[in-house]
């Protein structure tokens, strides 16, 4: 079976990124940002010139992506750290249109397995639960209402971006949720024994605290 998985599955906006690192971090565990490892193939193939529909040439290039994390923050690419480059809207975008591949998926599943290290490891994105870790022993399934999304969002990129516009983030957000819950190949759904917590009216450390005594539930907490 290997260390333990807590998964943590939602749409973008939800907290889900956010509360992995403070669950890792006060666990004391591994960390997967799975949505990095897609937006670093649309950032990689844009730069490459390749085509985000170009199924073959993504999967090779998934296959042989060349990439370390190190720490929360840098992402090296090709020697390069870009882990601020690969969190604007215009990546996450093609972070989705290129997750709809399958096999740019396949490619990446046993990039993310690798993560599952002792002592244990929290692993967020949109099919943890379903696909790439379905024996986790908590699966947690964030959502939030768009519109709490989107100002979150906002909050996060007004003083950082110009011209960043409330409506334009909500217009975005609605669409990569269509996208990631509606694509044919792993979609954005609840795992059949997640637990579903929505985070609208809810602080951070609301959803912590209840993540964590979820955990000591099951006998994760040493
Ligand atoms: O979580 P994020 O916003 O960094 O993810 C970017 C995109 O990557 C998201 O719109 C869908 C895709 N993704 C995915 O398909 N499966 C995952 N496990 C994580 C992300």
């Amino acid at each position: 079976m290997g260390a333990p998985v807590i998964a943590i599955d939602g749409p973008s906006g939800s907290g889900k990124g956010t509360l992995a690192s403070l669950v890792a971090r006060r666990l004391g565990w591994h960390l997967l940002d799975s949505g990095a490892l897609y937006r670093l193939l649309a950032f990689a193939a844009t730069g490459r010139g390749i085509d985000l529909d170009d199924a073959p040439a993504l999967t090779v290039l998934a296959a042989n992506l060349d990439v370390r994390f190190e720490g929360e923050l840098r992402i090296v690419l090709d020697g390069e750290d870009v882990g601020a480059s690969i969190r604007n809207e215009q990546v996450g975008a093609g972070a989705s249109r290129v997750a709809v591949l399958a096999t740019v998926r396949e490619a990446l599943l046993g990039r993310q397995r690798a993560f599952r290290e002792a002592p244990g490891l929290v692993a967020d994105g949109r099919d943890m639960g379903t696909v790439v870790f379905p024996t986790a022993p908590l699966k947690i399934y964030l959502t939030a209402s768009a519109e709490e999304r989107a100002r979150r969002r906002y909050m996060q990129l007004k003083d950082k971006v110009e011209g960043v516009s409330l409506a334009s983030l909500l217009d975005e957000i609605r669409a990569r949720d269509e996208r990631d819950t509606q694509r044919a190949v792993a979609p954005l759904k609840p795992a059949s024994d997640a637990i579903q917590l929505d985070s609208t009216e809810l602080s951070i450390e609301q959803v912590l605290e209840r993540i964590l005594s979820e955990a000591a539930a099951r006998g994760l907490v040493g």
